[in-house]
């Protein structure tokens, strides 16, 4: 449907579409006419999403500070899990990954060779060498924020520490790659696997970054190396996550029959994974939650 100059804009900002999205669309329709992909609307938050998306960041940046000043040799998963449920409940949020399909925990803690998705557990106890990525999703009044990092358990190993930090590079490769109006999602999946590569690592297909802001997981989807098909050029509202789950070594991954969440590496080298959660402006873009 064709919106004229006075009526509403379609953003949900109440505004004239004049003074709101109108602009926005003849330079989307002019990227589209050079052969861009352009992103849906659902993809672009309008300003009152935007406040609450960071509204939201605040919490969930705020568990993963709380997390980080606690977590230590001989603590168990379910300990973290226990402290987010206190956190959370703290600053009246809730956590999205409770019950999200099913999924029995507040939040997500892979030690090691586990990719991502781990099931905080008493039987998982930290001990000096370990990596762990602890990744949380928050959820207030209806906004969400994901955001994830590692932590090393006391002295860990050249290699661990190593791979560690290649792949908080890689997150920072792809969210540098982001030039509003100019770069696609595309983009930032080449420019971290060309990183990971480089360094001589893989990096996990299987699972992808994601929009996120009105739910957990939305699109579009954020690949973590080259894309084999158009993706959609990055424009100033679109709110989504850079995930980079990479591997010391191969990049395949399995699941264990027990639990259908947990990704392990089939070599059994270890994995590590940052995420944050990222706003494009006009100037460039913001880390929203991280
Ligand atoms: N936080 C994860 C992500 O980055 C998703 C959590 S899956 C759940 O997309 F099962 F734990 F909810
Ligand atoms: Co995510
Ligand atoms: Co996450």
């Amino acid at each position: 449907m064709k919106l004229s100059r006075n009526d509403t804009c379609w953003c949900g900002s109440n505004k004239k579409y004049k003074k709101c999205h109108l602009e926005f669309d003849a330079k989307l329709e002019q990227l589209k006419k050079q052969g861009y992909k352009i992103p849906t609307r659902k993809m672009i938050k309008n300003e009152e999403q935007i406040e609450g998306i960071r509204q939201a960041a605040i919490v969930n940046n705020g568990l993963l500070d709380h997390i980080e000043a606690h977590i230590k040799a001989g603590m168990t998963t379910e300990e973290i899990d226990q402290m987010t449920n206190v956190y959370l409940a703290k600053h009246h949020a809730r956590s999205a990954d409770l019950n999200y399909q099913g999924y029995p925990k507040s939040i997500c803690t892979s030690v090691n060779d586990e990719v991502c998705h781990g099931i905080p557990s008493k039987d998982v106890v930290l001990k000096e060498g370990d990596i762990i990525n602890v990744d949380a999703t928050t959820d207030l009044n209806g906004y969400f924020a994901d955001a994830s990092r590692m932590f090393m358990i006391g002295n860990v190993s050249k290699e661990a520490k190593e791979l560690v930090e290649i792949t908080r590079l890689c997150l920072y490769k792809g969210i540098e790659s982001v030039k509003p109006w100019e770069s696609c999602v595309g983009d930032i999946g080449a420019a971290i696997q060309e990183f990971a590569e480089a360094n001589g690592y893989s990096v996990v297909r299987e699972f992808c970054g994601h929009g996120v802001g009105l739910s957990m997981h939305e699109d579009p989807y954020v690949f973590h190396f080259k894309p084999n098909e158009p993706t959609e050029v990055l424009v100033p509202g679109m709110v989504f996550t850079i995930e980079p789950m990479i591997n010391a070594g191969k990049k395949e991954i399995h699941l264990k029959e027990d639990n259908d969440w947990t990704a392990y590496t089939d070599d059994g080298s270890l994995s590590a994974q940052w995420e944050h959660t990222l706003l494009v402006t006009e100037e460039g873009v913001e880390i929203i939650s991280k």
